[in-house]
């Protein structure tokens, strides 16, 4: 087999395993539009493969391939300059992860079913533009000195909630 013919064969056998993730997935996306780091956009990425979401929208700007480290090629990348303009266009729940006044802490909110996380920038947090055309603002609860969470980890955090929520009713 030359390179061509290998590598038609190693896309049709990823397009494969793709199509039997896709069954599994839940109906949940994330959403960033700011990042100061390709590594935390990257470490998200792997996460939403590891409780296989829907999708994940970014703005061009904050994706890198090789940050990655390869899980995007199982993974749904939407590549949208207004984030939200696409959530609402597909019918999602507008979830803000931020530590804000309004929020609801993680423990005591139940996730709609099509939800879509919306991540915040790692200095500037999250515009009040990009806040109040949220349906909800969601935090983790924190108790130590740091005030907040490196926002890939905050990412896991609550993914892993939603996944408790909706995983098991499926
Ligand atoms: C490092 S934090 C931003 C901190 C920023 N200096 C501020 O004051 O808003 C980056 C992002 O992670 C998420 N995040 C971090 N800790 C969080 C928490 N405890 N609850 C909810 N979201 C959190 C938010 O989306 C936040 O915008």
């Amino acid at each position: 087999m030359n390179n061509s013919a290998k590598n038609i064969y190693k896309e049709e056998k990823r397009k494969k395993i793709k199509q039997e993730l896709d069954i599994k997935r839940l109906p949940c996306a994330v959403g960033i539009s700011e990042s100061k780091f390709f590594e935390n956009v990257g470490g998200i990425i792997r996460t939403i493969n590891a409780f296989l979401l829907q999708e994940i929208v970014l703005d061009e700007k904050v994706y890198n391939k090789y940050a990655c480290a390869g899980a995007d090629k199982w993974e749904n990348i939407i590549i949208q300059k207004d984030i939200i303009s696409y959530f609402k266009k597909n019918n999602y729940t507008l979830i803000a992860l931020e530590q804000h006044e309004k929020s609801i802490p993680l423990w005591d909110f139940k996730f709609p079913l099509k939800s879509a996380i919306i991540m915040g920038h790692e200095v500037q947090g999250m515009t009040d533009e990009m806040l109040n055309q949220c349906d909800f603002t969601i935090e983790i609860p924190q108790y130590g000195l740091v005030e907040s969470l490196n926002v890939s980890t905050a990412t896991s955090i609550a993914l892993y909630e939603y996944s408790r929520q909706h995983r098991a009713c499926l």
